[in-house]
């Protein structure tokens, strides 16, 4: 059924702020560095560089134009822009990966709780690396505690939709955004200056070509998918609610721009960290807890009120970060319950909470007391991780991409992009080739040399 009170975003700033606050989360400052860590540093960033520009930027302005031109949810928009085809597979197959993602999303999200409340108590003061470590598994592995906070987690996050996107985004993200990211260059400077960092530093920018392989190529065009929120319509989303004179490219751009810059100022956090203090870089997800309170730790010891303030801010910040991207990925599922199975918002969103929060108990539980419990040699948790990022999401957006470049009309796709016309029709031309023949030809090679069907 259609529905026409569907809302918009008020100013541009607020589109780009809010298409940003999805595209940062734990992407950037959690899934960003330990990928960086497990595929040998710099040359992974080189690739993942390479990934955003010639795959990310054209699938995001494909993602807006299909989300903009359909107005609605994104199972709806393929029925729309080509009905009657199979084409409305694509759109269920976003609508199913949203859903899977923010079940495992949501349970580290949790985790960002739990460390605000153990910054603040000021329990980080006098450990050695070893102890963090401790506290980090420990943490992790108690049947109860992160439960809990995943239920919080997806509760707020539950509220904010309920309560309707527009207002709670745009605002918050108008606040947050910038104070992330003053906050990321402070802990930059702390993070550098640590005895040993230059080892950490020369992980992140000499690049060492030799361990490239098939699973770095894939780790970085999955990484680049998941920090921009491409290949599951997240984006196709938010833009149903985009005004007509906003600008498709250059919003596309921006929001590129800063998921990159947010993703490579974390990562020159987290390993001159690690390093200094001998972390090893592939210590996996585990990575951020333990190195980060150990900056705040060596950096701050002896003036432990800043170092509180500092690691509560930064803690708060990372949730809000990821509050922002949990609220987009609900935002999917629940738009296309309300608006195809005729519900309420409300009765709509709980669905969506109750179904995550059982699935996120699984993912957790299986990092603590179902750690043997594994599939394909992998935890639950790992798992999820592996089908979301490096399957489900380069398959929507091999498909976005051929959607958007062969598919759709040439004079819809150049209305919607060329913002009124204001677009250089060469750049224009560009996009379209690269979404034609560049991105999808990437992605099937880089899934088919993984899957190991080659
Ligand atoms: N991009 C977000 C992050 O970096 C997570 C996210 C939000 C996401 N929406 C998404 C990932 C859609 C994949 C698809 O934390």
């Amino acid at each position: 059924m259609e529905r026409n009170d569907r809302g918009n975003f008020g100013s541009k700033l607020g589109v780009i702020l809010a298409s940003a606050g999805s595209a940062v989360g734990l992407g950037n400052i959690w899934r960003f560095p330990f990928e960086t860590g497990n595929h040998g540093g710099a040359a992974f960033i080189l690739i993942y560089l390479g990934c955003v520009l010639l795959m990310g930027i054209p699938i995001l302005v494909a993602e807006f134009m299909i989300g903009r031109r359909s107005r609605a949810n994104t199972a709806r928009a393929y029925q729309k822009l080509a009905p009657g085809t199979q084409w409305r597979w694509v759109g269920r197959l976003c609508v199913l990966t949203g859903f899977l993602i923010l079940s495992y999303y949501s349970v580290v999200a949790g985790w960002t709780l739990e460390f605000i409340v153990q910054a603040g108590t000021n329990s980080f003061a006098g450990k050695s690396p070893a102890e963090f470590i401790d506290l980090f598994n420990n943490f992790v592995s108690n049947p109860w505690r992160p439960l809990i906070w995943l239920i919080v987690f997806l509760l707020a996050t539950h509220f904010v939709i309920v309560r309707g996107v527009e207002k709670g985004i745009e605002q918050s993200a108008k606040i947050m955004m910038p104070a992330l990211f003053i906050l990321l260059l402070v802990l930059v400077g702390c993070a550098v200056s640590l005895p040993g960092a230059g080892a950490g530093l020369k992980f992140l920018l000499e690049p060492d070509f030799s361990k490239v392989n098939a699973s770095v190529l894939l780790g970085a065009m999955a990484q680049a998918f998941f920090s921009l929120s491409l290949g599951m319509g997240c984006l196709c989303t938010y833009a149903s609610y985009f005004r007509k004179d906003t600008d498709l490219p250059k919003t596309a751009f921006n929001v590129a721009w800063i998921d990159t810059a947010v993703a490579v100022l974390a990562g020159f956090i987290i390993f001159p960290a690690a390093f200094s203090v001998g972390i090893q870089p592939d210590a996996g997800p585990s990575l951020i807890f333990i190195t980060l309170p150990n900056v705040f730790q060596q950096a701050f010891g002896s003036l432990p009120w800043l170092s509180v303030i500092l690691s509560v801010m930064f803690y708060v910040l990372l949730a809000l970060a990821a509050l922002t991207s949990t609220i987009s990925l609900h935002e999917v599922v629940t738009a296309y319950l309300h608006e195809e199975f005729n519900m309420t918002r409300k009765k709509a969103a709980w669905l969506v909470t109750t179904g995550c929060i059982v699935i996120g108990i699984f993912c957790s539980l299986s990092l603590g007391v179902g750690k043997d419990y594994t599939l394909f040699g992998m935890t639950l948790f790992d798992l999820f991780d592996y089908v979301t990022a490096k399957i489900m999401l380069p398959v929507g957006g091999f498909f976005i991409s051929i959607f958007a470049g062969w598919y759709i009309d040439r004079k819809i796709a150049w209305e919607e992009i060329s913002n009124n016309g204001t677009l250089h029709p060469l750049i224009y031309k560009v996009l379209i080739f690269v979404l034609k023949f560049i991105a999808p030809v990437c992605i099937a090679f880089i899934l088919i040399n993984e899957l190991g069907l080659l």
